[in-house]
């Protein structure tokens, strides 16, 4: 069984003292969840402060990136040891804001995550198409590329450390959700690469989750997929009764085809 997973990733936002605020309510509203994990990736100034407001609750907390360096000469990074330090347990690598704005390859987030993997922390390897790559019908290539790329060289007993999200490029921000049965078929697809490179039953306890869009309104028809474990929130998660709503999202059984 897969234990769901909510993470919330806040991006460019959010003072230190707003960073506390929103840790704070969620800390104090999400105290009973046992049955989701539950992670919140704030901006990197705000981490030391959040991370002591975490310590010891039933919120984990995750950087939005790092560097794949433990320390020396590289001006403006933050290393995987630095930010364990102040209590991150999930580092978020290889979201496409940062494919796109940074030119971040496969390469160098699979460097990344075998370097959060090293050092004991746990990978959400972000992976998904542009509206572009989909209409030209890249998709599945474009899914299979950055899969194997992000996965090189990571044993399976690593994989432990490891938690995938689908976003698809054009659901995000947009307020356009893919729909439930869009997003399972690439998670479903996602799910055989894993089963062909490290066998069905790592392939079986790996999560994926979704993200785009995701709203308290939509969350429980994209958990009702068989393989979409959990989800990845940007906009919402910044709004502690949406992320709080999302977290404890109702379990509902898929609606069987007409
Ligand atoms: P939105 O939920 O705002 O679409 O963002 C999704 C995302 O990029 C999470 O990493």
């Amino acid at each position: 069984m897969r234990k769901p997973l909510i993470a919330g990733n806040w991006k460019l936002h959010n003072t230190v003292e707003e960073s506390c605020q929103l840790a704070q309510a969620l800390v104090t509203d999400l105290n009973d969840v046992t049955e989701t994990e539950i992670v919140i990736a704030p901006v990197f100034t705000s981490l030391s402060d959040v991370g002591k407001i975490c310590a010891g609750t039933t919120v984990q907390l995750a950087a939005q990136n790092c560097h794949c360096m433990d320390d020396g000469a590289y001006t403006g990074e933050v290393s995987v040891p630095l930010l364990a330090n102040v209590g991150c347990s999930h580092i978020i690598v290889g979201h496409s804001e940062r494919r796109q704005y940074f030119g971040e390859t496969d390469h160098f987030i699979n460097v990344k995550a075998r370097a959060i993997i090293k050092h004991g922390l746990t990978a959400i390897i972000c992976v998904g198409e542009t509206l572009e790559q989909r209409e030209s019908g890249e998709l599945f290539e474009v899914i299979a590329t950055q899969v194997r790329g992000a996965l090189e060289e990571i044993s399976p007993e690593q994989m432990s450390q490891v938690v995938l999200a689908y976003e698809p490029v054009w659901a995000i921000g947009t307020g356009k959700t893919a729909s439930s049965e869009e997003a399972e078929e690439v998670h479903a697809y996602i799910r055989g690469l894993l089963h062909g490179s490290y066998g069905a039953e790592i392939a079986a306890q790996c999560r994926i989750l979704y993200g785009g869009s995701v709203k308290p309104g939509n969350i429980s028809e994209l958990m009702a997929e068989d393989d979409i474990d959990g989800a990845l929130v940007g906009g919402a998660s910044l709004k502690a009764d949406d992320f709080a709503a999302i977290v404890r999202y109702k379990k509902t059984l898929k609606m069987a085809a007409t």
